[in-house]
């Protein structure tokens, strides 16, 4: 079963199918034969054929490393970036195809929260325009009425209202992204891109600013897609977590599973990297190092994206694309070297790749 068509008793609020987001860089011109560059087209394979299901009121976790591909995938859910090919079904829409005038009307119910709270929040519009701009633009409320909201949604956010007049370089890092919540709320929305919220912010002001997110999706029935490259923070917001590898997705679990039965070699060195707090333990665990960096999404390597870094490698991983499959009950991941009946990579025979016999792997 593919991850697609795993079906729970839930509905997803958003379905996304073979998501496409390349960029052209260009090249492959005259021009560029006549500067001796190189020949061929350079096209960023940013996301490349992504498939997923977000469901009502979940927090779904994003993680992976830097330049992997989780911003362009949330902006592209959104439709903040345009996507290349694929679809995006929310409210029986497909928002990759939507015109303009569409797009807006459904832009209200889904917004985004940036990592950088100053840089997205305009340092000439008092804290007031900022939040209640969206009230405006979806003509929601006006004058006292908005302002009223605009009051009521800076206490929602854990802000005085007296708060109102003044400008964003007066507030610290944490108040900012308080302020960048309160703007995302206004519309009243039902899903928001969560961007690596927490990221830019001081460790004591993480955790707040995490429990007003959890806080708020109980209360308003959110659905969250919360971007990380940090596998600690995603682990204690997130019901599911989603791991990206080179614009693609190697492995889908509930955010437990991931933590303490990863299948995937990626996942395991990801979860390896990150401290233990009991000392003890930390003295101890076992570290898989990842030799190198992400090699670059122009060129990606053949076969599984992985394999010039994964440790458990062979020959045939060069050629054959592993597929994201589902492996245990609701937990999918896209390796040659397992299958269902032989989930642990550890366990199987060196040279062997089960995963080839139960169609894991896709020739390209
Ligand atoms: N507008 C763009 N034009 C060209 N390349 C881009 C653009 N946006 C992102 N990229 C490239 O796409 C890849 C994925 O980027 P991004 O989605 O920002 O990754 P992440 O959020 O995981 O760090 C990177 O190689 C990045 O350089
Ligand atoms: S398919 Fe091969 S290279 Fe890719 S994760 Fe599995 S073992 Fe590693
Ligand atoms: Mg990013």
């Amino acid at each position: 079963m593919s991850a697609v068509e795993s079906k729970t008793d839930r509905a997803p609020l958003i379905s996304i199918r073979d998501l496409k987001v390349h960029f052209d860089l260009g090249g492959g011109g005259v021009l560029d034969k006549l500067l001796g560059g190189k020949p061929e087209k350079r096209v960023v394979k940013a996301v490349d054929g992504v498939s997923l299901d977000i469901y009502h009121r979940e927090t779904l976790g994003l993680v992976g490393e830097s330049g992997c591909g989780k911003s362009t995938l949330g902006r592209a859910i959104l439709r903040l970036t345009e996507p290349t090919s694929g679809q995006v079904i929310y409210r029986d829409r497909d928002l990759a195809h939507l015109s303009e005038r569409q797009l807006r009307e459904e832009r209200r119910h889904l917004q985004i929260i940036f990592q950088d709270p100053y840089a997205s929040l305009n340092p000439r519009m008092t804290i007031g325009q900022i939040v209640g701009e969206p009230l405006e633009t979806f003509r929601l409320a006006r004058g006292r009425e908005a302002e009223e909201r605009v009051q009521e949604l800076l206490e929602t956010v854990g802000l005085s209202k007296r708060f109102i007049k003044r400008y964003p370089h007066e507030f610290s890092g944490g108040q900012r992204q308080r302020i960048g919540i309160a703007r995302a709320l206004a519309v009243d929305p039902d899903f928001i891109v969560a961007d690596e919220p927490i990221s830019a912010l001081d460790v004591s002001i993480q955790a707040q600013i995490m429990n007003l997110l959890e806080k708020l999706r109980r209360e308003k029935h959110l659905t969250y897609l919360f971007i990380s490259h940090d596998l600690r923070a995603i682990r204690h917001v997130s019901d599911r977590v989603a791991v990206m590898y080179l614009g693609r997705l190697v492995e889908i679990a509930d955010a437990k599973t991931i933590y303490h039965e990863p299948l995937m070699p990626y996942t395991k060195a990801l979860i390896s990297a990150v401290p233990v707090p009991d000392p003890q333990i930390e003295a101890t665990r076992q570290r898989i190092v990842l030799e190198g960096d992400v090699p670059s999404p122009i060129n990606p390597p053949s076969g599984c994206p992985f394999h010039t870094r994964c440790p458990y490698a062979i020959d045939v991983c060069k050629e054959v694309v592993p597929q994201l499959v589902q492996i245990k009950p609701s937990h999918f991941a896209a390796c040659i070297r397992i299958s269902p009946s032989q989930p642990n990579i550890e366990d199987v025979a060196p040279g062997d790749a089960p995963g080839l016999e139960s169609g894991v792997g896709q020739v390209r």
